[in-house]
């Protein structure tokens, strides 16, 4: 039997695209390798939202063409976001490269690898036409799993390549979807992360016989019997309106959750990044979200040394970053994309400014995020059970509703859920014991 070995670079869209490549090429015949040294095909399933996973690729490349240079018939394709934004230009870098194929064209991979990985072919680019969801899927987790709602993006943020890479919004249809939530539950899942590059735009581009929105999503994923949690990423500010931010309050499964891009915290540069809302409109928004859910746990993107950004322009996102007093945050240091709008503009921001933005901003995030977790002290919390503790092999890991990972002392299982009290916090994550075996 022919071996792969899938590595994953990127988003939650590129581990749900994994799943896909991993479950067509077993549905192929090929069997999952232990290592890619023993691998017979090799597939990267790439980003380049930044600089960084590319250089990443660069390195893991490397290493791939020295085995083929020792086992010619080795396999290689590169799939993903990097391979979609250099086409041909991919083959002239890295001569070696056997297959390449960008997000929306997943399904063309099998027609190339064949029946028991062999048989070469260049790549496809650019079709965007089936969605990687149609495909078996190789999940690696028992209880939780992706779906995906839509591909592709219709907005155009300024430092973005994501609306290359992955072409116009498309969504799937609500019949697809539910029918898929319906039978990820009869196998046992119990929480599900809908994801779409802006999932709350989900349902515009539907016919008009079918047109829902993404609140209507969220309710349908609700009636499923078995979900117990349902999650969503990415939301974009600009979508959410009421009858979504309804369904979140209403829904039992729907959890406590939202991952809300901020990206700047000042107006100026958030026109510039054309992300259609401002500072004002994000602050009421978040007053909306909490005033409709209770105790809802905010996550942010934020980007610092966007072009032009000005020392006020940054101490405006520190201000909203403390109104806010986000649960955790994603921060990134701007990266010129080639043919991105940002990447054009005249007064990019000197590096080392971005470094010490950077730094000034994880120390203020780290520090929220630290009292947040802090007012958890005491409380108990609904755990979802994912296995045993990173960090102590004597202890339970799992994660609550408002997604924060918790370390516990308990007689749990996988897939459980169970109460547990917390009693310590970091930054990062929780710790404590199974409320039944606490001390009363
Ligand atoms: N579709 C999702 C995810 C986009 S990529 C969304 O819109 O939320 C995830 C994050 O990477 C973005 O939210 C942004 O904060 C960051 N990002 C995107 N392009 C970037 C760039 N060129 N440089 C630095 N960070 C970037
Ligand atoms: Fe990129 Fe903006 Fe689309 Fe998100 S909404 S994928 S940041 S263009
Ligand atoms: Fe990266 Fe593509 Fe996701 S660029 S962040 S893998 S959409």
């Amino acid at each position: 039997m022919k071996r792969y070995y899938v590595t994953t670079f990127g988003c939650q869209m590129n581990a749900h695209d994994s799943e896909r490549i991993k479950g067509m090429l077993e549905s192929l015949g090929l069997g999952e390798a232990t290592s890619p040294e023993s691998a017979d095909v090799l597939v990267y399933n790439t980003c380049t939202i930044r600089e960084k996973p590319d250089t990443r690729l660069a390195a893991y490349l490397g290493n791939a063409a020295a085995w083929k240079r020792e086992r010619p018939d080795l396999v290689i394709a590169v799939g993903g976001c990097y391979a979609e934004a250099q086409r041909e230009a991919l083959f002239e870098r890295y001569p070696f490269v056997d297959v390449a194929f960008g997000p929306g064209s997943i399904p063309h991979l099998a027609e190339w690898i064949g029946a028991g990985g062999v048989g070469v072919a260049r790549g496809r680019f650019g079709s965007h036409d089936s969605f990687a969801a149609e495909l078996p899927a190789r999940r690696e987790r028992r209880f939780q799993a992706w779906v995906q709602v839509s591909m592709g993006c219709n907005s155009a943020c300024a430092y973005c390549i994501v609306p290359a890479v992955r072409g116009r919004e498309q969504s799937r249809r609500p019949g697809e979807i539910v029918a898929e939530v319906s039978a990820l539950a009869a196998q046992g899942v119990k929480e599900i992360t809908l994801l779409g590059q802006n999932v709350n735009s989900w349902g515009r581009d539907l016919a008009p016989a079918v047109r829902t929105d993404f609140g209507e999503l969220l309710r349908a994923c609700d009636a499923v019997e078995g979900i117990e949690r349902i999650r969503f990423t990415s939301p974009h500010p600009k979508d959410f309106r009421e009858p979504v931010i309804a369904a979140i309050a209403e829904c039992a499964a729907v959890c406590e959750h939202v991952h809300l891009p901020l990206q700047s915290g000042s107006s100026r540069i958030l026109k510039r990044m054309r992300r259609t809302y401002d500072r004002d409109r994000y602050l009421a928004l978040v007053e909306r979200l909490r005033d409709a859910v209770p105790d809802l746990a905010l996550g942010t993107d934020i980007i610092v040394g966007f072009p032009g950004e000005s020392d006020e322009d940054f101490l405006a996102t520190l201000e909203v970053v403390e109104l806010v007093r986000f649960e955790s945050a994603f921060t990134f240091i701007y990266s010129p994309r080639a043919g991105t709008e940002a990447a054009a503009m005249a007064d990019q921001v000197p590096e080392h400014v971005k470094h010490e933005r950077l730094e000034a901003l994880v120390e203020v995030v780290q520090r929220i995020a630290r009292e947040r977790n802090e007012e958890r002290i005491g409380r108990v919390e609904e755990v979802l059970v994912e296995g045993v503790s990173r960090t102590d092999p004597g202890r339970l890991r799992g994660r609550t509703r408002r997604n924060t990972t918790v370390n516990f002392v308990g007689t749990a299982r996988p897939g459980d859920l169970v109460d547990v009290v917390v009693e310590a916090a970091s930054s990062t994550t929780l710790s404590g014991r199974e409320a039944a075996l606490a001390v009363v």
